[in-house]
């Protein structure tokens, strides 16, 4: 639908549509023209929503730096869980993945071969060696913040400590090709080459999602795309980056009994880090690490 020049912008703003958002649209319009995939309205979000999912993705953070502060050998992932619960509660919010299309916990913990979605357990108990992700979603006040981190157990090897380090910086590679007119599979690339560089693979079926009205919004992020292709990035757009890079092989599989946690099909070390991100008018920000 065609808005008028004089109607009411989309963005709600209040403004009228050639004093607000008629210029913008007719700059994605020429690169769509061009070929490209561009962006809906429902992906740019108002400033009043982004103000929201930045209120979310400050309880996130604090919840994965609460996280931080506890986790060490010995104790059980179920812990792990009960810690985001509670601390989640305590702020008054909801644990977005308790009830997922029947995710059974509050958080999802995926250790060592473990690629992501990993199920909190009482006979999962942290070991010295270990590498384990933590990746926390929040629902406040009906917005949706999305991040994870890894963490090294007690002595671990100096190849997994590698590993994880190398996707800490996989992602701020990543997060400095993140600005308005560029393009996703700019993002994408830099991450897969960097990754590849280091000798690992980033997982191709499972990739990042925009975020913040809902837990997995439009647009699919992949982190083995192309320069130049995937969706152009615009101003209010918010997304995750979350590559998962395996030591080994890309190939992945999900566990047949739980149908949930994914797993590298040759048994190797996968880590992943989550932050969500909105694009401004000359980069990006963080909304949650
Ligand atoms: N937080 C994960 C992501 O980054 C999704 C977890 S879905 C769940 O997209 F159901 F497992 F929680
Ligand atoms: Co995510
Ligand atoms: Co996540």
């Amino acid at each position: 639908m065609q808005l008028g020049r004089n109607e009411p912008c989309w963005c709600g703003s209040g403004k009228k549509y050639k004093n607000c958002h008629l210029a913008f649209d007719q700059k994605i319009g020429s690169i769509k023209d061009q070929g490209h995939v561009v962006p809906s309205h429902v992906m740019i979000k108002t400033e009043e929503q982004i103000a929201g999912i930045r209120e979310s993705g400050k309880i996130n953070t604090a919840i994965l730096d609460y996280v931080a502060s506890k986790i060490r050998p010995g104790i059980s992932t179920q812990e792990i869980d009960n810690w985001v619960a509670a601390k989640t509660k305590e702020y008054g919010a909801i644990a977005a993945p308790l009830n997922y299309e029947g995710f059974p916990k509050s958080v999802c913990t995926s250790i060592n071969d473990q690629v992501c979605h990993g199920i909190p357990s009482p006979y999962d108990i942290l070991k010295s060696g270990d590498i384990i992700n933590v990746d926390c979603t929040t629902i406040y006040n009906g917005y949706y913040a999305d991040a994870s981190r890894m963490f090294l157990i007690g002595n671990v090897d100096p190849k997994a400590k590698q590993l994880v380090e190398d996707v800490y910086e996989a992602v701020q590679i990543g997060l400095r090709e993140v600005k308005p007119w560029r393009f996703l599979g700019d993002m994408g690339s830099a991450i897969n080459e960097f990754c590849k560089s280091k000798g690992y693979s980033v997982v191709v079926e499972i990739g990042g999602h925009g975020c913040g009205i809902d837990f997995h919004e439009e647009p699919w992020v992949s982190y083995t795309s192309k320069p130049g292709t995937e969706m152009l990035m615009v101003p209010g757009m918010s997304f995750t980056i979350e590559p998962m890079v395996n030591m080994g092989r890309h190939d992945i599989y999900t566990d047949a009994d739980n149908n949930w946690t994914v797993y590298t099909e040759d048994g190797s070390l996968s880590a992943q880090w989550e932050i969500h991100v909105v694009v401004t008018e000359d980069g990006a920000e963080v909304l949650s690490y």
